[in-house]
């Protein structure tokens, strides 16, 4: 099992280009069970979760071909997706079990294939996770699901004895906590092949949705609003391959903006997706980040410099996280761990995922100044940090502790970095490059830990 060992202290410094993202590949590589015809995904980032996918997917009848990126700078390597056999229709419980996202072949599954048979994902790290408004939407197109064993099964409505299409409906997809993300990809997958209309209310917003809604108007579906809390489907027979290059990794991009904060650091972004992370530039600029960003490019592709505070120091702030183009969950952490070193107290509420705090322990034990109540931190900035042993327990709390290390003093070992593998390429590469000291040590002592679990 491998654990990074950090010496802090160093500023960062130089040049990344920004990975494809990982929340709008996994949706991507699900949608081509919705055709035929080939596949080809641009910019794919090498990660455990996006190899998971392709294991998932040639489980379910897909020839799949991953060619990584040549240059370590790259955004991401190019996959090829045919399906081969589409006959089958099963999402063991094996492969679930290891990543959640597996539930976004749900929709594509049961509208291509008449019928899906998926383990219901269980809780992870950062709570509950619940799939209810990703099956509410799928009856509502009149698919007729049921619970069994632990799976959840999903069948189109009848037509002449076999499975017809679904049927095209008026969906309002908002829960306790907002919309859902996956859940609004599985119902728009499932409803360009519906009959009919659906629209969707109270969608999410997120830019992964607004790049599902792209490639999927390239296959020749028919979509109105994506972005918008509304969003307008008119089903289509059937649907062509594509070649699409998936949108830049606004999560990664928004973790190396907090280094370049919590360091005093000067980073500039390649492939920059500022347009997706306005809450958390603005948020960042109010803690005294300094951003100089090309307004010339794309926006979702843009330049962006990213200086730290100077000696002003960082400002506490109060940042509440929200659905998109609220501030993100996936970066709260990250968020977090810049604040305690700020020169006061500020204030993080999790509104989406209410428990997802167990990073707030580790970086405790390093010297901050943490106080918690329900879905609220007090962050009570201070001078330094010091480094020590810590566990990371998911995905974005594996970010923010290695942030931690490497503005601490002395070093830092983050422990199970597998969960970081997820979602982040190379980070310790990456960090090395803007002079980090920072080192991956495959520590052989460790016996008998349990299999990594699904998160993002
Ligand atoms: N929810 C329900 N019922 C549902 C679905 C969700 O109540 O049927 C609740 C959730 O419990 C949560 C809120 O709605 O409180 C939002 O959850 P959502 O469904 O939007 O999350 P998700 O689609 O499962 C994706 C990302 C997460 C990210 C969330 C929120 C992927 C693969 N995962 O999850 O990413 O935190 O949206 O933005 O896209 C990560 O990358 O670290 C990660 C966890």
């Amino acid at each position: 099992m491998d654990r990074f060992d950090i010496r802090g202290g160093t500023r960062l410094a130089g040049r990344l280009t920004v990975k494809g993202s990982k929340n709008a590949a996994l949706p991507l590589l699900a949608a081509a069970l919705l055709t035929d015809g080939p596949v080809v995904l641009r910019d794919v980032p090498d990660l455990a979760d996006i190899r998971g996918m392709f294991k998932l997917l040639t489980e379910l009848g897909c020839k799949v071909d991953y060619t990584p990126a040549e240059s370590a700078d790259a955004a991401g390597g190019v996959v090829r997706i045919q399906v081969t056999d589409p006959t089958i229709s099963h999402a063991r419980y094996e492969i679930v079990r290891t990543m959640r996202a597996s539930i976004c072949t749900l929709g594509p599954m049961l509208a291509k294939r008449g019928s899906a048979r998926i383990s219901l994902p269980g809780g992870c790290a950062i709570g509950e996770r619940p799939v209810d408004l990703h099956l509410r939407g799928l009856s509502a197109l009149g698919a007729d699901i049921t619970l069994d064993s632990g799976d959840i099964t999903a069948r189109t409505p009848k037509a002449n004895g076999k499975a017809g299409r679904l049927r095209g409906a008026r969906i309002f997809l908002g829960g306790p906590f907002g919309s859902t993300v996956l859940g609004t990809a599985n119902v728009m997958c499932a409803a360009v092949l519906a009959e009919g209309t659906t629209v969707i209310e109270c969608a999410a917003c997120e830019p992964e949705i607004v790049d599902l809604a792209d490639m999927l108007t390239k296959m020749g579906a028919n979509i109105a609003g994506a972005g918008s809390p509304r969003v307008t489907i008119q089903g289509v027979a059937r649907l062509n391959g594509v070649d699409h290059r998936v949108i830049p990794d606004r999560i990664e991009a928004g973790t190396y903006m907090c280094a370049a904060l919590m360091t005093n650091g000067d980073i500039t972004l390649d492939n920059c997706p500022a347009d997706a992370l306005m809450a958390h530039i603005d948020r960042l600029q109010h803690a005294g980040a300094k951003f100089t960003v090309d307004e010339q490019m794309d926006p979702m592709r843009t330049l962006c410099r990213v200086q730290g505070a100077g000696t002003r120091g960082i400002q506490p702030i109060e940042v509440t996280t929200q659905p998109h183009p609220g501030f993100p969950t996936d970066l709260q952490a990250q968020l977090l761990a810049s604040l305690t070193l700020a020169d006061g107290n500020s204030v993080i509420t999790e509104r989406i995922f209410t428990e997802r705090f167990l990073h707030v322990a580790e970086l405790t034990r390093m010297g901050a100044s943490i106080f918690r109540q329900g879905p609220t931190v007090i962050v009570s900035g201070v001078r330094r940090l010091v480094g020590a042993p810590v566990m990371a327990s998911d995905l974005r709390a594996s970010a923010c502790l290695v942030l931690a290390g490497l503005a601490a003093e002395g070093t830092t070992i983050v422990n199970r970095v597998y969960h970081l593998d997820r979602g982040y390429e190379r980070m310790e590469d990456r960090l090395r490059s803007l002079g980090a000291q920072i080192e991956r040590v495959n520590d052989k002592e460790e016996v008998g830990v349990p299999a990594a679990q699904g998160v993002g």
